[in-house]
């Protein structure tokens, strides 16, 4: 029996284990309830008396070398992170639970807030609309390109998934008496090839401030409050004549560009300037189709995209990591506490 404990013992002295399967087939061997030394303790009950102590000594000599050969392999890969085959123990309670912010809502959070602090409340909308409310009163033509099956995505004849989210002002509209001053956020489709620059859902932010008197100064000034408390003080704007059936008359709104701050780079292509959101003052015909007179009252609408405006927040260069759940991106957005 001595001689082979001295044979295990040299056995041991020898091994050195380098990755954590080689480990744990030593731990086996050697120190499992069912492993060598615990066979040779087994064995040790029938050794004769007066050979107890030597052999005893021995065994837990070697007893003690194994097991400081596997702890010192175990500290010394505990610590090694790099170690491609360190293995991750499951039954571990978690480090912490707090996830992260996905930055669609945080940029939502911000917008309701700095209109909030104006005087704007939030509304919701359904998602699935009906053509009334998201063309017809909108003043959308019956052979508008919107209205294209290429555009939309169609649940029925007259039923489909919002393109929009002015489709909010009408049923707001519809129901409220002015003064309205809202805001309403939400997951808009189209039907769109995914890309890094399109995709088939996406969000938008839609508000509106009808009462009496309401200008376009007060636009103006409203959407200049905004850009600065999202993007900085020192951000201008600047509003384009464009088209939109529902508003008139109807602009886009550039920002200077939040990137390079006006002085060009790729996002503003060089111009300075980044399209943010449409704006206009709301078409008299669309009071009218929602039941508010246009003689009495005007006010302006203004919709914008939430993902765009968190690529410019955020430096976010493709649309498709909003959706991809990937917690490398999404863990960049975890709160500092
Ligand atoms: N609904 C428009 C779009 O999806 C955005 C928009 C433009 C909303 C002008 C408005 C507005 O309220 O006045 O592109």
């Amino acid at each position: 029996m001595k001689d082979r404990i001295d044979s295990l013992l040299e056995e041991v002295e020898q091994f050195t284990p380098d990755n954590q399967e080689k480990a744990e087939s030593f731990r086996l061997k050697y120190l499992s309830r069912k492993g060598r030394i615990a066979e040779l303790f087994d064995e040790f009950k029938t050794v004769a008396p007066e050979l107890k102590r030597e052999i005893g000594q021995k065994l837990n000599e070697l007893q003690t070398k194994a097991k400081e050969k596997f702890e010192a392999f175990r500290s010394r890969h505990d610590h090694d992170a790099s170690d491609s085959e360190q293995t991750v123990d499951l039954s571990l309670p978690a480090e912490s639970f707090e996830g992260s912010r996905h930055p669609l809502m945080l940029v939502r959070e911000d917008i309701i807030s700095i209109f909030g602090r104006l005087g704007f409340t939030v509304a919701d909308g359904p998602e699935i609309e009906n053509d009334w409310h998201n063309f017809s009163a909108l003043n959308f033509p019956e052979e508008h390109p919107a209205r294209d099956m290429q555009d939309t995505f169609f649940i029925d004849k007259d039923i489909a998934l919002r393109t929009h989210t002015s489709s909010v002002q009408v049923r707001i509209m519809e129901t409220t008496k002015p003064p309205i001053r809202m805001i309403m956020p939400g997951r808009v489709y189209r039907n769109e090839a995914i890309s890094a620059r399109a995709h088939c859902f996406f969000h938008q932010v839609e508000g509106l401030y009808v009462d009496k008197g309401v200008s376009f100064a007060d636009m103006k000034q409203t959407l200049l409050y905004f850009s600065r408390e999202m993007f900085g003080e020192k951000t201008e704007i600047r509003l384009r004549p464009s088209y939109f059936p529902f508003t008139e008359p109807s602009a886009e709104m550039d920002i200077s560009c939040s990137i390079c701050g006006g002085s060009g780079c790729n996002v503003c292509k060089h111009s300075g300037w980044v399209e943010i959101l449409g704006c206009g003052m709301v078409d008299p015909q669309v009071l009218k189709n929602c039941g508010i007179d246009p003689d009495e009252y005007s006010g302006f609408a203004f919709g914008m995209g939430i993902e765009r405006i968190t690529m410019l927040k955020y430096g976010v260069n493709d649309l498709r990591l909003y959706s991809e759940n990937d917690v490398r991106f999404l863990n960049q957005f975890k709160p500092v506490w």
